[in-house]
């Protein structure tokens, strides 16, 4: 018998409605008040929208939002590390009514979603940056998106019309149900997931592999949403996952499907999100290595994983596998971290901005950083951005 884990909350979300409901509401949108969407509030609705963000089942009112900024919970409770909410500007909240419908539509004019607004209230950008990125540093891509939002929240449940029209990797854009549904066609019962926002180098390898050998299935789960602009495209990671899925990763072990959230750079806030989402998506364990989400040197190589210590493990119902930072030592011959290796042994290290000069340079970083069929799909991915 399969044992499913439980989505966060107990209840995996869909906030599409369907048939002569859908039909009755599409008709009344049309002389509602609207909101643009694009990018990240597009993601957001997403997410929301497919379950990914269970127990949400819309853009969180004041009280969530508060104890979410303050105590990492939601206001019943349930670990919950970022906010999500629908921020817009006051001119647009200006001809809005509390207790209405507002329908939310995407650059083509279609209409997605409607919001059933229960609260419009203001909030504090600063003590948002300060409580969850940790710096108020417009530096910060997290918080520069933040202190660039609109000023106003719209709260309320949302009830989605349509999927958005410029969905990417349709056929690895499984929904939570959908990668429930394969996990148990496999019959995998203890399932670790991997999130992403980069090539899969050496070291990513590694600790992937680490981890499905003590697991039925590893699933690969990219974030495709919007990242920061000198982060490698989504497009081109995808052609780099697939080069590995086919040659290096066991087919019958390990599922390749994306994620459609936008990155926030929130380091271990960010983890436990990360956490949530993928048990949302049928995950028993996920991985956290080192700096996970980090950015510049905002958070401490290892502070993603110590947080996983503020909640009960029950609380947050998704195991964790924490990783040192791995690298290949030339001294033992493998793939390794300092747990494994005698001291002062060799290793191959290289910063981020390092490679990607490399890359840019028509330069492939040692095959002990990055597989030459890798490195060989990102120096043409630059060749060609340069032309
Ligand atoms: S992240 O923003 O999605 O965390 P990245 O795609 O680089 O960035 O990392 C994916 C996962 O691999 C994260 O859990 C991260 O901590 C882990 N990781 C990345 N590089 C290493 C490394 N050299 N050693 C150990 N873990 C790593």
């Amino acid at each position: 018998m399969q044992i499913e884990i439980p989505p966060h909350g107990g209840k995996l979300i869909n906030a599409f409605v369907a048939g002569s409901a859908a039909d009755a509401l599409r008709e009344r949108a049309r002389s509602m008040p609207q909101i643009h969407l694009a990018d990240r509030r597009l993601s957001d609705l997403e997410m929301i929208g497919c379950g990914a963000f269970s127990p949400l089942d819309g853009f969180m009112k004041r009280a969530d939002y508060d104890h979410v900024v303050v105590n990492k919970r939601l206001a019943n409770g349930l670990p919950w590390t970022i906010p999500i909410t629908l921020a817009v500007t006051s001119d647009e909240a200006e001809n809005l009514e509390i207790d209405s419908e507002v329908a939310l539509v995407d650059k083509f004019e279609n209409i997605l979603a409607v919001l059933q607004l229960e609260e419009i209230y203001r909030y504090d950008r600063e003590r948002e940056a300060r409580l969850v990125y940790n710096t108020t540093d417009e530096a910060h891509p997290g918080v520069r998106n933040l202190y660039h939002r609109g000023d106003v929240h719209l709260g309320g449940r949302i009830q989605v019309l349509q999927e958005r029209v410029d969905q990417t990797f349709k056929e690895h854009r499984l929904t939570p149900e959908r990668t429930r549904r394969a996990f148990a066609e496999r019959g995998w019962r203890k399932i670790v997931g991997f999130q992403t926002r980069n090539p899969i180098h050496r070291a990513h390898e590694y600790i992937t592999k680490c981890a499905l050998e003590t697991m039925d299935g590893l699933l690969i789960h990219p974030l495709v949403g919007a990242t920061k602009d000198d982060d490698i495209p989504a497009e081109v990671r995808m052609k780099c996952y697939q080069v590995l899925m086919d040659n290096y990763y066991p087919g019958d072990r390990v599922m390749l499907s994306v994620l459609p959230a936008a990155m926030r750079y929130a380091g271990p806030r960010e983890a436990i999100l990360h956490a949530l989402i993928r048990k949302n998506y049928g995950c028993t364990h996920f991985i956290v290595g080192r700096d996970h989400a980090g950015v510049g040197n905002y958070y401490g190589t290892y502070d993603a994983q110590y947080i996983f210590d503020e909640f009960e493990p029950h609380e947050l119902g998704i195991t964790p596998m924490m990783f040192d930072n791995a690298f290949y030592s030339p001294t033992v011959g493998s793939m390794a971290t300092e747990k494994t290796v005698p001291a002062g042994a060799e290793r191959v290290s290289l910063s981020g901005t390092k490679v990607r000069q490399m890359l840019m340079d028509g330069q492939a970083p040692p095959p002990e950083f990055t597989r030459p069929e890798i490195a060989q799909v990102l120096i043409e991915a630059m060749r060609t951005k340069n032309n």
